[in-house]
């Protein structure tokens, strides 16, 4: 159990999941909380990729348990920068890990659905990978890295959705973006399946997790499955804004320009392990987006 006597170090915090695991973990132990873009008072700076700088952060803080949610999300821009992308999703993972391996302290790593190829619809924690792009392939060298750390947990995230309006990159807030600057037609992608995650409810299954002492590979999204399309006309209703907001069907080819890098079919993540632990830990993708929405003002200027 995480006590007022240990130090939890979080790296990747000041992002989307991180808001999420501050809030949990902030009042129940030391949290060392970091990043490389502080964007909150209560980050202090790592990069992940910089060996020496980790080392030395380490031995100065002895963390207990550390949390490994750095990464660079940007499929386009792994794709892009493929070196910047390895260096950060999967050699950044090896310079946490070894200390985690050497002081025998609990590691758990946030992994993706993305691992997958989306040739099958629905998705196992024991499924073979098979990554298409560069991030996919990068978060999974870094969750072979992760394994290879005795007592290590590896929870595999879904469509993210949390951090609100300021620090939502996600599906949620470019569809919000899109109303805000007035648009009344939304056309959005049918053709690509996947389960939305709750970033409140993995930072709590994380916690129950390391409270237990599991470890292993976890799915932790949410209860259901749909495709974008589904999402953005479920999000539409529940802003209050049916009547006005139109969402139409497209094939995701229509956007390949700008989302040009490959993604599977099908992302969709079953949590089997999960819910043998506590079936409470997850809830349905509709109930947490109708708390996501309720819990920021998106609208309002
Ligand atoms: N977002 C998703 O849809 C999604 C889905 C499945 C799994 N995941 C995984 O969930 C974890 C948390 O991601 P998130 O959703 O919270 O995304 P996020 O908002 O992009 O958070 C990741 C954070 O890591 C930071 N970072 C990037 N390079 C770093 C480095 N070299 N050293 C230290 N920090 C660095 C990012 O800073 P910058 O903003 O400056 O890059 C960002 O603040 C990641 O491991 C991600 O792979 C995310």
């Amino acid at each position: 159990m995480i006590t007022k006597k240990d130090t939890v170090l979080v790296t990747g915090c000041g992002g989307m999941l991180g808001e999420a695991v501050y809030a949990e973990f902030k009042d129940i132990c030391k949290l060392r909380a970091t990043d490389i873009d502080l964007n909150a008072p209560w980050l202090s700076y790592l990069d992940v990729r910089d060996t020496k700088a980790v080392t030395a952060y380490l031995r100065r803080v002895r963390p207990n348990y550390i949390l490994h949610l750095a990464a660079l999300t940007d499929m386009e821009y792994c794709e892009r920068h493929a070196d910047n992308a390895y260096q950060t999703n999967s050699i950044g993972v090896e310079n946490l890990a070894s200390y985690a391996r050497k002081h025998k302290i609990p590691f758990l790593y946030i992994s993706t659905a993305g691992v997958f190829d989306g040739e099958k619809d629905r998705y196992r924690e024991n499924d073979q990978p098979n990554p298409l792009s560069v991030y996919g392939r990068s978060k999974f060298i870094g969750e072979a890295v992760a394994r290879a750390t005795p007592g290590s947990v590896v929870i595999r995230a879904g469509w993210m959705m949390g951090g609100g309006p300021k620090k939502d990159k996600k599906f949620i807030n470019k569809i919000i973006k899109q109303i805000r600057a007035g648009k009344t037609t939304l056309q959005v992608v049918d053709d690509k399946l996947g389960t939305p995650c709750y970033t409140y409810d993995l930072a709590r299954s994380m916690h129950y997790l390391l409270d237990h002492k599991k470890s292993g590979i976890f799915h932790g999204a949410c209860n259901g499955s749909g495709s974008r399309y589904d999402v953005a006309k479920e999000l539409v209703k529940q802003l209050g804004l049916a009547k006005k907001i139109t969402v139409k069907k497209i094939g995701s080819s229509a956007l390949r320009a700008t989302y040009f890098a490959p993604r599977p079919r099908s992302e969709t993540l079953v949590n089997i392990n999960l819910k043998k632990l506590n079936p409470k830990l997850t809830r349905d993708w509709k109930v947490c987006l109708s708390e996501y929405v309720g819990k920021f003002s998106w609208l309002s200027r």
